[in-house]
C-alpha cells in the first residue's frame, strides 16, 4: 500500500484524569471516504480534533502525508491542507454567507478566494441564492452547508467532517450526502465522524467504529453495514 494521507499510531489523548481516547489506530489513503461511527460520548469529536493539536495527544503519534504533526500547532496542519468542519455547524453567525466562506481561506491566504467561491457556489446552489444573507438566519441546512464549503474553502487534501447530519431533516440530510459524494468522486479525501451509521457507511470505503474511545471495529463500509454488532448498535437492528 501507498504511504497513507493520514495515519493515527497508538493514539492516546486525555481530559485531566479522563482518557479519551485508547491506543487508536487509523490509516486513511489519499483519494479515500472513511467513515469513524459509534455513540454519543465514544470520543469521535476528541479524535478529529486532536489532528489539529488540541487536545493534544498524550502518547502516539499523528502522520499526515507522513510528517509527524502531533506536536504542530493547528495553524500549521490548517495550512498544509487539512480542513474541518465541526461538529454544530460553526458558522460565523453575524457574518454574510461570503464572508464566512472568505473566513475559510485565512489559513492559506485569498489568492483564489474569488474563483473558489464560486466553485463553492455551484456545488451547493443554495449558497448561492444566500450569499448576502447572516449566517445565524439561514436554516440548519443551510448553515451546515456553509460550515462544509468553508473548510473547502482552503483547498484542503483532507476535509473531516463532524457529523454534518446532527439534527437535519432527512431529506436535508440526503441532499448533503449527496453532496458528499460528489465530492468524494471529485477525488477528496474525506474522514467523515457521523452517528448516522446507514449513510456514513453507505458512503464511505471503509469504516471504523468507536466504543468508549477505542476503535473495536473496521472493515470496508459494506462489511460494516453487514456486521451484527454495528446492525444491532447503530442500525436499529435492522
Ligand atoms: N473539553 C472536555 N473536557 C472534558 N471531557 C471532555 C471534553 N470534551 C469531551 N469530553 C469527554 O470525552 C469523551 C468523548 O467525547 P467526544 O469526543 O465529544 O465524543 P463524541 O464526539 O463521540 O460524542 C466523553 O466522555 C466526553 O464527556
Ligand atoms: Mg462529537
Amino acid at each position: 500500500m501507498s504511504q497513507p494521507i493520514l495515519e493515527l499510531k497508538d493514539l492516546d489523548v486525555f481530559y485531566g484524569p479522563i482518557q479519551a481516547l485508547k491506543k487508536v489506530n487509523l490509516q486513511i489513503q489519499e483519494g479515500e471516504t472513511v467513515s469513524l461511527i459509534g455513540a454519543n460520548g465514544a470520543g469521535k469529536s476528541t479524535l478529529l480534533m486532536s489532528i489539529f493539536g488540541q487536545p493534544r495527544a498524550a502518547a502516539g503519534q499523528i502522520l499526515y502525508r507522513g510528517t509527524d504533526i502531533t506536536q504542530k500547532s493547528s495553524h500549521f496542519v490548517a495550512s498544509n491542507g487539512i480542513a474541518q468542519s465541526p461538529e454544530g455547524r460553526r458558522v460565523f453567525p453575524d457574518m454574510s454567507v461570503e464572508e464566512n466562506l472568505l473566513m475559510g481561506t485565512i489559513p492559506v491566504g485569498d489568492q483564489h478566494a474569488e474563483q473558489d467561491m464560486q466553485a463553492m457556489f455551484e456545488l451547493f446552489p443554495r449558497l448561492k441564492e444566500r450569499r448576502n444573507q447572516r449566517a445565524m438566519t439561514m436554516s440548519g441546512g443551510e448553515q451546515q452547508m456553509l460550515a462544509i464549503a468553508r473548510a473547502l474553502m482552503s483547498r484542503p487534501k483532507l476535509l473531516l467532517l463532524d457529523e454534518p447530519s446532527l439534527g437535519l431533516a432527512p431529506i436535508v440530510v440526503k441532499q448533503i450526502f449527496q453532496t458528499l459524494r460528489e465530492l468524494a468522486r471529485s477525488g477528496m479525501t474525506i474522514f467523515l465522524v457521523e452517528q448516522n451509521a446507514n449513510h456514513a457507511l453507505r458512503l464511505s470505503n471503509r469504516g471504523y467504529v468507536m466504543v468508549n474511545g477505542e476503535i473495536r471495529l473496521s472493515g470496508s463500509g459494506e462489511e460494516l453495514l453487514g456486521n451484527e454488532e454495528v446492525r444491532k448498535a447503530y442500525l436499529g437492528g435492522h
